[in-house]
This record gives structure tokens, sequence and C-alpha cells, in this order.
């Protein structure tokens, strides 16, 4: 398997991952966020079909948007500094796994190249936070990958925000 990213000239195949919004957005609309640079998409390609994709864009984590106990939590990751109404953060804009990959962990495993890529990255804008607005079906799959909700209910019934720390990456020992 291999991770490209998305130019406007790929050539997609077909793509399944059960959902219909997903789906259409791959074949849809990716090009035009890409166009638009509203969003960049990677696709992990397998011997030509794909395999599973998600895209990344610009996020915060605002006062606004999530409950006072897990503000507290967040600026007291930030003991010393001053404290500010939102932390930068990057968004988990699409995530999908096709069907025909589900349940071997790929999910997972394309979470961890996610996080080291924006890792890698880091050095040119900051940004503490991963940020996604999960399915509420998909929700154990993100607390299984180190992802807390930010609030108790979200204005969209179907999705819940949610956030990683990347300084948590720090205490992982298998990294
Ligand atoms: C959700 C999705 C990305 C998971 O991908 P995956 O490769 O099947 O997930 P993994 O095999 O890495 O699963 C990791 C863990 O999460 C759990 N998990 C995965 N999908 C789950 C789901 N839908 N509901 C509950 N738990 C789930 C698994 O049981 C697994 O736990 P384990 O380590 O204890 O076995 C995939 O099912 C998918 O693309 N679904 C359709 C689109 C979607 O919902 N995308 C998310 C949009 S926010």
């Amino acid at each position: 398997m291999r991770l490209v990213r998305l130019t406007s000239a790929y050539e997609f195949g077909s793509f399944d991952c059960g959902d219909d919004d997903l789906n259409e957005f791959l074949l849809e609309d990716a090009k035009k966020f890409l166009d638009k640079r509203i969003a960049n998409t990677f696709i992990l390609e397998d011997e030509g079909s794909v395999a599973a994709y998600f895209c990344l864009l610009n996020d915060k984590i605002s006062r606004l948007e999530i409950t006072n106990s897990r503000w507290r939590d967040i600026k007291d990751s930030f003991p010393e500094s001053k404290q500010f109404r939102s932390y930068p953060s990057i968004k988990i804009g699409r995530f999908a796994v096709g069907n025909n990959y589900k349940g071997q962990h790929l999910g997972s495993k394309l979470m961890d190249i996610i996080k080291d890529i924006v890792n890698k990255e880091c050095s040119y804008s900051a940004f503490r936070f991963l940020t996604v607005d999960a399915y509420l079906s998909a929700m154990n799959f993100y607390r299984q990958n180190g992802f807390l909700e930010l609030n108790q209910k979200d204005k969209d019934e179907h999705t819940r925000l949610m956030y990683y720390d990347m300084l948590s990456l720090a205490d992982r020992s298998t990294w």
C-alpha cells in the first residue's frame, strides 16, 4: 500500500466505505476542496484501488464550542502560559476505510500515520490538537485511538466533536 496526496489529475477507481456522503465526497468534492484550498485529501492505495482516505484542514478548539470541564482540561495543559480563547488544531475533515478493509486495524494504522505526518510538519505552523467531527457510530474507533469528546452534545445530532492532544505522542512507549 502507499499513501498519495490527491492532485487534480488523480484518476479514481471506485470507493465504498458504506457511507454515501463519504463516498460522494471523495469522488465528487475532494478535488474542488483542493482547488479552493479548503481541505487536502490523502489516499491510501492498494494496487491501484482506494483502500482508505482522509482530509486535513486547519482548525481551532474554541472556548465557545466545548463544555466548561473540558475547557478546564485544555487550559490545564498550558499551566504557565497566557490563557487564550482558542487553541490551534488540525481537523481530520473526512476519514473512511473501504468496506473490504474494515476490521483489520487499517483505520488505526492510518490514524497513526496521520499523527506522524502532521507531527513532522509542525515546524511551519504550530498546532497542538487534532480534531474530528466523529460520527456517533465511529466514536468508539476514535476513543480507541486516543481521542476524547469535547462536549456532551453537538449541534449536529449525528456527530460529536472530539480531540487528540499531540503531546500524547511523547507518552507512547511503542512509537
Ligand atoms: C470507522 C472506521 C474508520 C474504522 O476503521 P477500521 O479500519 O475498521 O477500524 P480498526 O480496525 O482500526 O478499529 C480499531 C478499533 O476501533 C473499533 N471500531 C472500529 N470501528 C468501529 C465502529 N464502527 N463501532 C465501534 N467500534 C469500532 C474496533 O473494534 C477496534 O477495536 P479493537 O482494537 O479493540 O479491536 C471504518 O469502519 C469506516 O470507515 N467506517 C465508515 C465511515 C466512517 O464512519 N468514518 C468515520 C467518519 S467520522
